[in-house]
């Protein structure tokens, strides 16, 4: 039998989106496992401000502004990882964001533009930036966060559907593409997660939704998805790829 770590001590990932919510929580877990961490945001004061917050144990990381809606930003952020680290072994396309729009209201052209670009857009140019320096990595991975919504749909939502259920496809198409090489290509769907995209909401309406929606019967914390995205990150995790994965407490599994 092969022995396979369990542990990403030593390798580099950058995280986009990182100052908040699963991000956030995605860069803590992955520099208490003794990872380099690239923590990247649009926020780039509350990425800095996270990058400070993970490296209190003696950790390494890096925290600058990112928006992935900018094609030459996400280049220079690789290149920005990799001058600071060595390499780049690792690539969490987390970043999002989320707008209620029917189709038929004032704007749906625009945020459609948006999220596509943001949420689905970004994925493709991130990768396609790291996959010089994944190549030379010895455990190559890339974990891309879609949602629920892409498996299935709530009202005024297409637009985030629509580009969710994109990165679904986007990561199929590459796992296959790139698997000959060894890079694995999973993606994440978080179901409710108390997050900053979620603030918003109630929590006697977010109790109800759970109650009704998932099997656990709450929301869950930015955490237990992040431990999911450590997860299939390792290099133990060699055999697993284009894998679609819901952390939702059981939503999509719930029909009754
Ligand atoms: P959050 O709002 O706490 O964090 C999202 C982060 O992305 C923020 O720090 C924000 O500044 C950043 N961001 C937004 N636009 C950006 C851009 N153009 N470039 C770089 N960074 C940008 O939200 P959360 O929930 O942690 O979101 C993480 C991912 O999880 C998103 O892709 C979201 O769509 C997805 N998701 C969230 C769910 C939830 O219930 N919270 C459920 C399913 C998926």
């Amino acid at each position: 039998m092969r022995a396979l770590s369990r542990s990403v001590k030593g390798l580099t990932v950058l995280v986009t989106g990182a100052a908040s919510g699963m991000g956030r929580a995605t860069a803590a877990v992955f520099a208490a496992d003794g990872a380099n961490v690239a923590v990247t945001d649009y926020n780039g004061e509350g990425a800095e401000a996270v990058a400070r917050e993970i490296t209190g144990g003696g950790q390494k990381a890096i925290g600058f502004k990112l928006d992935v809606g900018d094609k030459d930003a996400i280049e220079a952020a690789v290149a920005r990882t990799v001058e600071a680290f060595g390499g780049l072994d690792i690539v969490v396309n987390n970043a999002g964001i989320a707008e209620s729009r029917a189709l038929e209201d004032p704007g749906y052209e625009d945020y459609w533009a948006r999220a596509v670009n943001v949420l689905l857009t970004s994925h493709q140019r991130m990768i396609r930036a790291a996959l010089p320096h994944l190549r030379k990595s010895s455990s190559p991975r890339i974990v891309n966060i879609a949602s629920t919504e892409g498996l299935g749909a709530t009202p005024r939502n297409s637009a985030y559907s629509a580009a969710k259920a994109g990165v679904i496809g986007l990561t199929r198409g590459l796992a296959i593409e790139l698997g000959r090489e060894g890079i694995t290509v999973n993606c994440i769907c978080p179901g409710p997660i108390n997050t900053g995209m979620t603030k918003g909401i109630q929590d006697e309406h977010k109790a109800i939704f759970a109650k009704r929606r998932t099997a656990l019967g709450r929301y869950g914390d930015p955490e237990e998805v992040a431990h999911m995205t450590l997860s299939l990150c390792l290099p133990a995790a060699s055999y697993l790829t284009g894998a679609i994965i819901p952390v939702d407490g059981g939503l999509v599994a719930k029909n009754g």
